[in-house]
């Protein structure tokens, strides 16, 4: 599988954060690999809280992943070759048209928060995978862009956005919509 690279020296960048649920404050994200077991905070999962997260960790190129209501949320911290792979797209030209800037949040382009669920049978789809720079999925072979949209394959629509807001430049919160920015 052709394997679209960012700036990253590997594609084992894929990481899993486990996070302090709200009121956690400063909570620091532990970072550790995907390949370690991928067991959620279970605390945070069964009170299905919204998350804190702080970006900081996330290195430009990276993709994690974070869960939130048992479900897997990718947090994708792009790189600018992989924003203008979004935004130079023919959006009508998508089976989902969707406008990059409506899939992130202004001022904060950079980042790319998704659920990490494909849209067709509800495989999790591999990160840096597939030919457009965003996801493969192995169950039927969707596949998907830099914005998390369907480029290929038989998944219906773009991974579906979660609930969230900035809190600051490097802190986002998943589970709520409406929250001011600090
Ligand atoms: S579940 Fe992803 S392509 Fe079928």
């Amino acid at each position: 599988m052709t394997t679209v690279s960012s700036a990253e020296p590997t594609r084992r960048d894929f990481l899993y954060i486990a996070t302090g649920a709200v009121g956690a404050i400063g909570a620091a994200a532990t970072l550790v690999p995907l390949l370690a077991q991928m067991n959620p905070d279970a605390s945070t999962v069964a009170a299905g809280a919204p998350v804190d997260i702080d970006l900081a960790p996330i290195a430009e190129g990276q993709i994690v992943k974070v869960f939130w209501r048992s479900k897997p949320i990718f947090i994708f911290h792009r790189t600018k070759k992989e924003i203008d792979e979004a935004k130079n797209v023919d959006v009508n030209s998508l089976p989902d048209p969707e406008s990059d800037a409506e899939r992130t949040k202004p001022g904060h382009e950079q980042w790319l928060v998704v659920i990490g669920i494909c849209t067709h049978l509800g495989c999790i789809p591999l990160a840096h995978q597939g030919e457009y720079g965003g996801w493969f999925c192995p169950c039927h072979g969707s596949q998907y862009d830099t914005a998390g949209r369907i480029r290929k394959g038989p998944a219906p629509r773009n991974l579906a956005l979660p609930p969230y807001t900035f809190l600051s430049d490097t802190k986002i919160r998943i589970g709520e919509e409406s929250a001011k920015t600090a």
